[in-house]
């Protein structure tokens, strides 16, 4: 028996005592041991939900973190816990603190993207699926948007009643996308349509057909039966997940590093000793997650 299927076997007898949440970003072979699949809003979602007291997030740490805030009382578990996201360690609670006193009328809306320490210090949160629609509904006009300056520009067009001031924050893997790349694929495929994750920066995402979070992705494609190719721009994984869904059409990925070296960091073998040993457990202080849960909640309950 090749050794993958042995792991891949003994995942499965494992995992009866768990539920494995996966983001769109995992490797095809941890997506295919999970649970659930979903963007960052469809997971936080669905850990609302969690009746299994064992949870093993496969994703970068502030999901988990976000699933361990939700779930206080069940053992939320990641199998790498050095899998971080770059994109969250540019706002710590000390300079949202400090940038509260410059603002102090403005309302702070943090991109889940952050830790929870940054969570606990701001007023809502949101993700790349909720963003435009939150920053519209909110009562206030004046907004501070953390720490994606490239999903803020994008809220920033798409509510232009409103005054928001971005943070100089982003993601190394999508600020770095080379347009010419994506518009060669769109040379050599002309009926192909351009799918953008927000986190892409706005020469990127001007020339594209739809602006979407990865699980919005499978909606645009949903909703284009017609269409035969997309290009898709943002991180690699999601083409697994789609090509999946959508057998029959054609997922193109743009020539340019479109690699999340953080979420490739799980992998089955860790997901295996992750079951096998319970850890690594993601763990929130109690006061810092009961105010970082405020933010969760205001987002969550919030009708976008
Ligand atoms: P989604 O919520 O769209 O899945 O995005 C999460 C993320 O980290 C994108 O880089
Ligand atoms: Fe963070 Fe970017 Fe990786 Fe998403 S793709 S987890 S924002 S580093």
């Amino acid at each position: 028996m090749g050794n993958q299927k042995k792991l891949l076997e003994q995942v499965v007898e494992l995992k009866k005592k768990a539920f494995i949440l996966a983001h769109n970003y995992q490797r095809p072979e941890v997506q295919a041991v999970a649970d659930f699949v979903g963007d960052s809003l469809g997971l936080a979602k669905q850990a609302v939900s969690l009746q299994n007291e064992i949870v093993v997030f496969c994703g970068v740490y502030f999901m988990a973190e976000t699933a361990a805030i939700l779930n206080p009382e069940k053992k939320i578990l990641i199998p790498d816990r050095t899998a971080g996201c770059p994109l969250s360690d540019f706002a710590s609670a000390q300079m949202v603190r400090e940038w509260r006193r410059n603002y102090p009328e403005h309302t702070f809306v943090a991109y889940v993207n952050t830790t929870a320490e940054v969570k606990a210090e701001v007023d809502i949160c949101c993700t790349s699926s909720n963003a435009v629609s939150l920053v519209r509904a909110l009562p206030n006009d004046k907004i501070v948007f953390l720490p994606d300056k490239n999903l803020g520009a994008w809220v920033a067009r798409n509510v232009p009643e409103k005054d928001i001031v971005l943070w100089p924050g982003y993601c190394v893997v999508h600020e770095f996308v080379k347009l010419e790349a994506v518009l060669a694929e769109k040379e050599r495929y002309p009926d192909a349509l351009i799918v953008a994750h927000p986190e892409c920066g706005l020469e990127v995402l001007d020339r594209a057909d739809g602006v979407c979070s990865t699980g919005q992705m499978f909606d645009f494609v949903r909703n284009h039966p017609e269409t035969k190719r997309f290009i898709v721009v943002t991180e690699s994984g999601v083409n697994y997940a789609l090509k999946n869904m959508f057998p029959d059409k054609n997922f193109i990925e743009p020539k340019t590093n479109l690699l999340c070296r953080n979420m490739k960091k799980i992998t089955l073998e860790k997901v295996l000793h992750c079951l096998e040993k319970e850890d690594f457990l993601v763990k929130v202080d109690s006061e810092t997650s009961e105010r970082a849960r405020k933010a969760i909640d205001n987002m969550l309950q919030m009708k976008t």
